[in-house]
């Protein structure tokens, strides 16, 4: 997979990308990294990107120019499609389903912006996916960026070792994960459950199933609804 990302700070990418499993999983040759200074592509003399909204209103829009001839010079680097995928707070929500379609594709060009927002032209002209990772508004998409950067790259096949398993983590399958425990057997008091002791591999396995149900029940009632209606439509068919 080849990951483009155009931003205003390339920099903000060091730590995410040279780190742990993003960093093994280009070592390994899974996945290279190409950074774009959107800036490289302003043409007048203050290297604008940015300009005061139409209508008037509190800060910056960023503005068509500079983004469609980055995309575009970009793409040109490489013949194979991106898919474009522009941050915004107003874009589908990104969660695991999200990461696992876009662990299939071949290049993934991302598109970061600072500032109050874009002109509006970059979502008509450019068509890209756009992705919220949530509902909040961060200072720009950049850390929006580095999250489905590393949710992606994570599922790439080879990207975990053997002992990590991304199988039955959290989503895999909509429940949330069960508790886990390491040793010693107690600590300050507080015990791990005698099933896991036991080595009884069948009993563990209906244990820690009982634990992410109730779990998502407890935690996450939106999962757990949909878990039911999993169930409903399962039985109609
Ligand atoms: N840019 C600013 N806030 C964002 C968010 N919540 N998700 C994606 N991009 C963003």
């Amino acid at each position: 997979m080849r990951i483009d990302i155009l931003t205003l700070f390339p920099e903000m990418f060091d730590a995410v990308l040279g780190t742990s499993i993003p960093k093994r999983a280009a070592e390994k040759g899974l996945v290279s990294y190409h950074l774009t200074n959107i800036r490289d592509f302003a043409t007048d003399a203050h290297k604008s990107v940015d300009d005061k909204p139409f209508g008037g209103g509190p800060g910056m829009v960023m503005m068509c120019q500079t983004i469609f001839d980055a995309v575009e010079s970009v793409e040109r680097q490489d013949a194979s499609g991106s898919i474009r995928i522009l941050l915004t707070p107003q874009g589908r929500l990104f969660d695991q389903s999200v990461a696992e379609e876009l662990a299939t594709k071949d290049r993934l060009l991302f598109i970061a912006g600072h500032y109050e927002g874009f002109d509006d032209r970059i979502s008509q002209g450019l068509k890209p996916m756009e992705l919220s990772i949530g509902d909040y508004i961060l200072s720009g998409g950049e850390l929006a960026a580095m999250v489905v950067v590393d949710a992606v790259v994570r599922l790439l096949p080879g990207a975990l070792g053997a002992e990590d398993g991304a199988a039955d983590e959290s989503f895999a399958d909509g429940l949330l994960e069960h508790p886990q425990y390491t040793r010693p057997r107690e600590f300050r008091g507080m015990t791990v459950p005698e099933v896991l002791l036991g080595g009884n591999h069948a009993e563990i396995a209906k244990w820690r199933l009982a634990q992410r149900r109730e779990r998502t029940k407890q935690r996450r009632p939106d999962l757990w609804q949909a878990q039911l209606d999993k169930d409903v439509e399962r039985r109609s068919r």
